[in-house]
């Protein structure tokens, strides 16, 4: 059996990703694939339960840290490469960039242990794709405060929004054949025909 694509969103705050997540899971199934969309934190039962706890409090960095680990463990072995390995595609909102950017970039942890844990929870379970939604942090900020209800994260400085910007976008500089840029300062409509083609390019050998 051949093995699902696992694709993962990543961008800052108010960048429409869970919008295109839903997006490219409809696209991707009237194409005739079988699809799990999921998310991050969460995914599982332990993972929904990691993720108001941390969502919530406010724990010491490295808590933080190996919480988010401690759920996507879980999340890998009991949804993600399952799903692969029975060829199911699967769509995740956010992934280990997150980590890399928020707890690493931001949150001051340091790479060698964000490495090891990358290793130890996900290997040899990476992304095929990362789309990397780029908004400028102003605008993403807008739409966050428009949506009313900011998390914790949410509520951060436009400086703080911008390095999350930045970590990203240097990430996906770092791995090209992994990550794609895509605009997202444009309607949903646009953002989601770029996303299609991207997927279609790098996933579908171009095809469909
Ligand atoms: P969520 O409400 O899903 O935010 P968004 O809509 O922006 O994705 O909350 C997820 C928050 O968790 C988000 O602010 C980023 C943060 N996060 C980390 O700090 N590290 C991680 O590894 C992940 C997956 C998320």
């Amino acid at each position: 059996m051949t093995r699902g694509k696992f694709i993962t969103f990543e961008g800052g705050e108010g960048s429409g990703k869970s919008t295109q997540v839903a997006l490219l899971a409809e696209r991707l199934r009237a194409a005739g694939l079988g699809i799990v969309v999921t998310r991050e934190p969460g995914g599982t039962p332990l993972g929904e339960g990691i993720r108001s706890l941390v969502l919530d409090a406010a724990p010491e960095p490295t808590t933080e840290l190996l919480l988010f680990a401690a759920a996507r463990a879980e999340h890998v072995a009991k949804v993600i490469r399952p799903a692969l390995d029975h060829g199911t595609w699967v769509v995740c909102d956010r992934f280990m960039d997150s980590t890399r950017v928020y707890q690493g970039l931001l949150g001051g942890a340091p790479g060698d242990l964000i490495g090891a844990l990358e290793i130890r929870t996900i290997a040899p379970t990476y992304p095929d794709l990362t789309l990397v939604l780029d908004l400028p942090a102003e605008a993403g900020l807008k739409r966050t405060e428009a949506r009313g209800a900011l998390s914790r994260f949410d509520a951060e400085s436009t400086d703080y929004h911008k390095r999350l910007q930045d970590g990203f976008l240097a990430i996906a500089r770092a791995e090209p054949a992994r990550c794609a840029v895509i605009d997202a300062d444009r309607s949903a409509e646009d953002v989601a025909a770029d996303i299609w083609s991207t997927v279609k390019s790098r996933l579908l050998g171009g095809v469909r």
